[in-house]
């Protein structure tokens, strides 16, 4: 596959964020984050980080029209003939505005990775990143609901690429590199 155009989908803390650098390195393609570009906004004051911030900090999810601007624009630069989609999109209609464009930039999706954990074990996960990161919606609270945001908004979209064809279920859990190596495999069956 070259330029692959991949998607990460699963619950808060499956490793999304993780396996997608391992990918970057791999296949030398960019990470497309909405998370990591949301933080920055929100570290930097930008508009859009002063509109995310309260959303994030809830562990709700940032305004869909916030969202698909900041994505359609990381995903119009001309380094994203592949990319691995990571956090986005999230909900039908970021995945509807996700296919509007693809199909303008005549770059489809390749492969929907939906990553499976089990929930207590995303807890303990995001737990113990919050002793080390500190990141701000890393609490027990907060966590709870962005795993309850997850099952209602985002899991359908599981159903939504499977018509098409386009998923591979990987299971999360064991080590880094066990994960990488089922990632690899449904990648080049
Ligand atoms: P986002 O940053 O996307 O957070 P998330 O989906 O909650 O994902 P995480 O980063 O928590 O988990 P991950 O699956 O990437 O796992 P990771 O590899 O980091 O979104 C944050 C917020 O931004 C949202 O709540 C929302 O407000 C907003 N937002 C973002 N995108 C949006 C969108 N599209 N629409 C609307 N709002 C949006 O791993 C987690 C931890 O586990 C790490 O410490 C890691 O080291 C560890 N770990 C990873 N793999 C393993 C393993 N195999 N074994 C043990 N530990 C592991």
């Amino acid at each position: 596959m070259s330029a692959p155009r991949l998607l990460l989908l699963g619950p808060p803390g499956a490793g999304k964020g993780t396996q997608a650098q391992l990918l970057v390195e791999r296949l030398e393609i960019p990470q497309i984050s909405t998370g990591d570009m949301l933080r920055a906004a929100v570290a930097e004051g930008t508009p859009v980080g002063r509109e995310a911030k309260g959303c994030m900090d809830r562990g709700e999810l940032v305004p869909d029209a916030v969202v698909i601007g900041v994505a359609e624009e990381r995903l119009q630069k001309p380094d994203a003939e592949g990319f691995i989609l990571d956090g986005f999109p999230r909900t039908a209609a970021q995945a509807e505005a996700l296919d509007g464009l693809l199909e303008k930039l005549g770059r489809p999706l390749d492969v929907c990775v939906a990553m499976t954990v089990d929930e207590e074990q995303l807890v303990e996960r995001l737990l113990k990143r919050a002793e080390i990161e500190g990141r701000a919606d890393d609490n027990e609270e907060t966590i709870r609901n962005r795993m309850n945001v997850y099952r209602e908004q985002t899991e359908p979209l599981i159903a939504y690429y499977r018509k098409r064809d386009l998923v591979r279920e990987v299971d999360g859990l064991g080590s880094v590199d066990e994960v990488a190596d089922r990632i690899r495999k449904v990648l080049s069956p």
